[in-house]
């Protein structure tokens, strides 16, 4: 059994207090749902230079923290770049990569995605890897060989024990911040297509054991539908996690 994940990607939002504000919120909520643990992991992914003071707030609690994005480089003249063995020291256990908007914008893509990939692994984080389709290509109803070829760019040359340490987030580019969600129908569906590839690649066993998130509009009022989901194994939460209630009762929805 799968354990529940709610993932929550502030982007690049909120200033040092209002971080720390939430933080305090967040923990108060959690601590009113009492048998939380073992059923949903909690996750926040705050720009990096929060992470080093959160991580030092989240000391006692059960509340993980990951970054956004990740060089694949370990060390060096990258100025500017924050690297993997950086973002595991300062307390986090997740990174996001390849999310669509480090795609657009950065034109990050294929080799670079791999390598971010491998050097999260090699330094001991939990790479959050994205995928997800365009509307146009959707429209064409082209989306199951777009994720198939972001999947076998990004993961699908990992050895077998580094995939079950991956995540998966399922985020159709149509649905990021736009507030149209997929319907469960269609994100069970790509799920479903997604574990299918996993298992043809490595085998049922391997491809059961990775947790495959969706991503794009998520909120209190959907999640419910969309976590019912057989394959979807929690979300990855935009805008509706920069609020401590909101992300409180997404929290609450995966753990019912
Ligand atoms: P959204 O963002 O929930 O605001 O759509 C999700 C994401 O980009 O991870």
């Amino acid at each position: 059994m799968r354990t529940k994940l709610v993932a929550g990607n502030w982007k690049m939002n909120k200033t040092a207090a209002e971080a720390l504000r939430f933080v305090h919120e967040l923990i108060i909520g959690l601590n009113s749902l009492p048998d939380l643990s073992d059923r949903v992991e909690v996750v926040i992914m705050p720009p990096f230079p929060y992470l080093m003071p959160l991580a030092e707030k989240l000391k006692s609690t059960r509340i993980k923290l990951g970054a956004q994005n990740c060089s694949e480089h370990a060390w060096g003249a990258f100025t500017g770049e924050v690297s993997a063995p950086m973002v595991l020291s300062a307390g986090a256990s997740f990174v996001i990569i390849g999310h669509s908007e480090r795609r657009q914008y950065f034109k990050e893509e294929g080799t670079v995605l791999r390598q971010k990939v491998d050097a999260a692994l090699a330094h001991g984080l939990h790479p959050v890897f994205c995928c997800g389709e365009p509307l146009q290509v959707r429209e064409q109803s082209r989306h199951f060989e777009w994720v198939s070829a972001q999947l076998e760019e990004g993961v699908l040359h990992l050895p077998a024990e580094a995939l079950a340490k991956t995540i998966i987030a399922y985020e159709p580019v149509w649905a990021i911040g736009t507030g149209k969600t997929a319907t469960p129908r269609q994100a069970q569906e790509m799920h479903a297509f997604i574990r299918g590839q996993l298992t043809a690649k490595y085998n049922e066993v391997v491809a059961g054991q990775v947790r495959i998130l969706y991503g794009g509009s998520v909120n209190a009022a959907n999640a419910a539908a969309l976590f019912s989901c057989a394959d979807v194994d929690g979300g990855l939460v935009g805008g509706a996690s920069l609020k401590a209630e909101e992300f409180l009762s997404i929290v609450r929805v995966a753990q019912s």
